[in-house]
């Protein structure tokens, strides 16, 4: 687009700090997974979550035609499993013990939680699509991790102790949905 500046777009979108979480399913042709920073939350009633992947990825009509989804949230120590999730192509799932959630999508072995999920709607998002699912069934393991977050192209860790509650007037937007 003429007059935009993408890369300073990309940019500006960095400065948009996520955690970091896996996709993952397996269809007749194999497991395919990516690591997203689109995952969000979309609504409690009914269930739904979202998450955006590029038309170019490798593996995109594999998603599109995926019956199930699983979502695995990375802890902070895992930046090595998004890297090898990041990589295009190629076969990101040897050497890995992999089990598989109820709805028979691959749940790698570390995670703060996960979520299994059915297709629910697909959007246009421009040069990416929008996988917006149903979840039928989730896990959180709630420990002394703390998530691996992304920010500005660089991988980092809480600093859990630096924590301050929210407010009591916005809890109920927070909480109370
Ligand atoms: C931290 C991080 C977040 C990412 N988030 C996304 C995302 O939200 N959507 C996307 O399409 N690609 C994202 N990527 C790139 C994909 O993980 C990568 O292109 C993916 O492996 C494509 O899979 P495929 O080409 O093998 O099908 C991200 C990469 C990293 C390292």
């Amino acid at each position: 687009m003429a007059g935009f500046d993408s890369r300073a777009f990309r940019d500006a979108l960095g400065s948009f700090a996520t955690g970091v979480a896996i996709i993952t399913s397996e269809t007749a042709q194999g497991r395919i997974g990516a690591t997203v920073s689109s995952f969000n939350s979309v609504s409690l009633d009914p269930p739904l979550i979202l998450f955006s992947l590029a038309r170019s990825a490798f593996g995109i009509t594999h998603w599109r035609a995926a019956a199930h989804y699983g979502v695995v949230i990375l802890p902070d120590d895992q930046s090595d499993m998004s890297n090898k999730f990041a990589r295009s192509g190629g076969d990101k799932w040897s050497d890995l013990p992999v089990q598989r959630m109820n709805n028979g999508s691959p749940l790698l072995p570390d995670w703060l939680a996960y979520f299994e999920c059915e297709p629910y709607a697909n959007y246009d998002g421009g040069d990416h699509d929008i996988f917006v699912c149903r979840v039928s069934r989730f896990e959180t393991r709630k420990g002394a991790e703390g998530p691996l977050v992304f920010f500005r192209g660089r991988y980092a860790a809480l600093d859990r102790g630096s924590s301050v509650p929210t407010s009591p007037e916005i809890d109920f937007a927070l909480h109370g949905w």
